[in-house]
């Protein structure tokens, strides 16, 4: 990352892994190493059930929690869901929306990503918005043409001053927990095509402010390749957030850039 303005952000989709006690543990152990540390934004997304417990043990430390998924609607009938409002509660700060395993197992659409996106704003939560390309789609040479509709569709109707807090996640579906990383090259491309895209939704200092992670297989072998790159400003991680040893190593490699 070459421009001092954005902050790198490590981010943690603990996915549908670890029970409250189990979260606890984990969290201590990254609490310890990185309480204090402000160079690089580290953010850890358990589960909705182990959120407030996660949260006890972040208190009064700079790594910040956040919620995988909610529902666009602040309270009412909409049974088994979770409010921006309830997220707030538990002092989560980010909420990832449109991972590609929603889209993909819940059918989540653009559209409806889209109300998720704007609700988070409203309730300041920080969305992470992912997009990223199938490898189908990737073979079809349709990876760019897929990210613009993702993008634009995600982010349609959203005012350029409130757009600063979003982040943007490229996670190539087929890199997704198969081992296989994009090369650096191969993401910064799509960094570099994103950030375009950005600019022309909101404005170029907009789009230069926005956090672009990667997310797909990212680990502490692969990350300071990563990294380096000039739109890559941090990572999406999830098999390798679930060790506290592999999360703090990723959040070290970061902050060595800073
Ligand atoms: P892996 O790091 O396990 O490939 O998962 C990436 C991801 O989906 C993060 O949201």
């Amino acid at each position: 990352m070459s421009n001092a303005i954005r902050k790198y952000l490590i981010a943690g989709n603990w996915k549908m892994n670890k029970t409250a006690s189990e979260g606890v543990d984990l969290a201590n152990e990254i609490v310890l190493s990185l309480a204090h540390q402000t160079d690089v934004s580290a953010v850890i997304c358990p589960p909705f059930t182990a959120l407030e417990s996660c949260a006890k043990v972040l208190e009064g430390s700079n790594v910040q929690l956040g919620a995988q998924n909610m529902y666009p609607k602040a309270e009412g009938a909409f049974t088994g869901e979770v409010s921006p409002v309830m997220l707030r509660s538990l002092f989560c700060n980010f909420v990832i929306l449109g991972h590609s395993e929603r889209r993909e197992y819940f059918k989540e659409s653009d559209a409806f990503i889209n109300e998720k996106v704007k609700a988070a704003l409203e309730s300041s939560l920080k969305p992470i918005l992912c997009v990223g390309e199938t490898l189908e789609e990737r073979e079809a040479d349709k990876t760019l043409e897929v990210i613009k509709t993702q993008l634009s569709g995600g982010l349609a109707g959203i005012d350029v001053e409130n757009a600063e807090p979003i982040v943007i996640a490229y996670e190539p579906v087929w890199a997704i927990g198969t081992g296989k990383t994009a090369t650096p090259e191969m993401a910064q491309e799509v960094h570099a095509a994103i950030r375009k895209e950005l600019a022309s939704i909101f404005n170029e200092s907009v789009a230069d402010h926005i956090r672009i992670l990667y997310g797909g297989s990212m680990k502490p072998e692969n990350a300071s390749e990563l990294l380096d790159q000039p739109d890559i400003d941090g990572g999406l991680i999830g098999g390798a957030a679930l060790k506290a040893k592999s999360f703090i190593e990723l959040v070290e490699i970061a902050r060595q850039k800073v």
